[in-house]
């Protein structure tokens, strides 16, 4: 039995229970003041407060003293698109000239440009840059983290991307959560051919759908629908052979134009709807009425220059707000989600209880990880950040720099 003590938190903040909060509750965070927390065997054994030590914590095998400073949950970063080959910083000037994003994915840049370095990329190339995507978030106070595939477009290269990821999550300490994301964008085979779209997905429903499954490659599928990309037809077939066979489903919807997604995501049950800074009246009521979790996505708005998503509006009609960063090498080559949370404060009017909730249980459950992750409560994962702060108002009001001082990921200090 390995044991780890983390006593003299001055402040210990937490949203509690494993379910997704929206409304008024997901500003609710349990605060316990001169807490201690006793991990075993990586789960939480007990938490105490007024400056109690739990039973035994003095005889821990590793006793960390976090000296007066806030304590959270470790975050979890609900959309990221971490596998990918090189970069595209090529890409500023030509957005500082007026390109708009589907301006140069209609031109065969943008996603299709790092599909092709995608494909050339090895396995072990692909591997070594995600762990150091990994160790960097995983530095920055992220415990679990979900990543989608769609960087490939084609079998072999989307395989690969979800092997990449599936070997990952079990050498890193970091838990990895995987999406098929093969609907990510037209293919440059099928791009100009009539009916190219509609044969892609047919493609994916008839062969890597049903392969991903079947080797247990990923828990959830997601699909782009936007103009130029996958229009609501299109994804909803999709997204019905991957209900069908068992997958969880995610939706990329109203980034750019409002072309239905949202509503489909409802309808379908989807467990959550991301980017969503177009979103109209139908979409959020088709949310509101279904408890799809909004994935909001500030820092790509930010780097768009786009608006930000109406997440005021989401919390009034009780939609649960997961915010994240979207890391991805076109829309957001960040993957600082301390970043992120500050942005939910200042662009989304965001408190920060209800930003906590937003980067622990509410994307920890749209992921389906809301059991074991994203509070601190007995017979979770110990998974928990010691910050360079007092308190949450603290980490919603610096930016830029990394207050994460300790990250404890299943009892270890990592
Ligand atoms: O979520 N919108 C689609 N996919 C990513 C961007 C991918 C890229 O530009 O490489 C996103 O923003
Ligand atoms: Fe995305």
């Amino acid at each position: 039995m390995t044991t780890l003590l983390v006593k003299n938190i001055g402040l210990l903040q937490t949203p509690v229970g494993s379910f997704s909060h929206g409304g008024a509750a997901q500003g609710e965070n349990l605060k316990l003041q001169d807490a201690a927390i006793l991990i075993e065997d990586g789960v939480i054994k007990e938490i105490t407060s007024g400056g109690e030590i739990p039973a035994g914590g003095e005889n821990a095998d590793t006793i960390i003293d976090a000296e007066g400073h806030l304590v959270t949950p470790g975050l979890v970063e609900g959309h990221t698109h971490m596998v990918f080959g090189g970069y595209r910083q090529h890409e500023i000037p030509m957005k500082l000239k007026g390109a708009g994003y589907l301006d140069i994915l209609r031109a065969g840049g943008g996603i299709l440009d790092t599909v092709r370095k995608t494909r050339a990329a090895s396995f072990q190339e692909l591997y070594d840059k995600t762990e150091g995507f990994l160790d960097e978030m995983m530095g920055l106070g992220v415990t679990t983290c979900e990543a989608k595939s769609g960087y490939g477009l084609d079998f072999d290269t989307e395989v690969k991307m979800l092997e990449v990821l599936k070997k990952l999550n079990e050498d890193h300490p970091m838990d990895v959560v995987s999406t098929f994301m093969g609907a990510h964008a037209i293919p440059e085979e099928y791009k100009d051919i009539e009916g190219g779209a509609d044969a892609f997905i047919d493609l994916l429903c008839r062969d890597l759908l049903p392969y991903v499954k079947e080797h247990q490659l990923a828990d959830f599928a997601d699909v782009f629908t936007e103009d130029s990309v996958f229009n609501y037809a299109q994804s909803k077939k999709y997204l019905e052979k991957a209900k069908e066979l068992g997958f969880g489903l995610k939706v990329h919807a109203d980034e750019i134009e409002a072309i239905g997604g949202s509503e489909l995501s409802g309808e379908m049950g989807a467990v959550s709807c991301e980017h969503l800074i177009a979103i109209n009246e139908k979409g959020l009521a088709s949310m509101a009425s279904n408890g799809v979790t909004a994935m909001c996505l500030p820092a790509t708005s930010f780097y768009l220059g786009a608006d930000f998503a109406p997440a005021r509006r989401m919390i009034e009609l009780g939609i649960p707000v997961a915010v994240a960063s979207d890391f991805n090498p076109g829309s957001c080559p960040s993957l600082n989600l301390q970043f992120v949370m500050n942005l939910a404060c200042i662009k989304y009017r965001m408190l920060p209880e209800e930003v906590l909730t937003a980067v622990t249980i509410n994307p920890a459950c749209a992921i389906g990880k809301g059991s074991l992750v994203g509070t601190l409560e007995v017979g979770k994962q110990g998974d928990l950040v010691i910050w360079d702060a007092p308190d949450m108002d603290m980490l919603c009001y610096r930016f830029g720099s990394n207050l994460a001082l300790q990250v404890i990921k299943k009892g270890m200090l990592v």
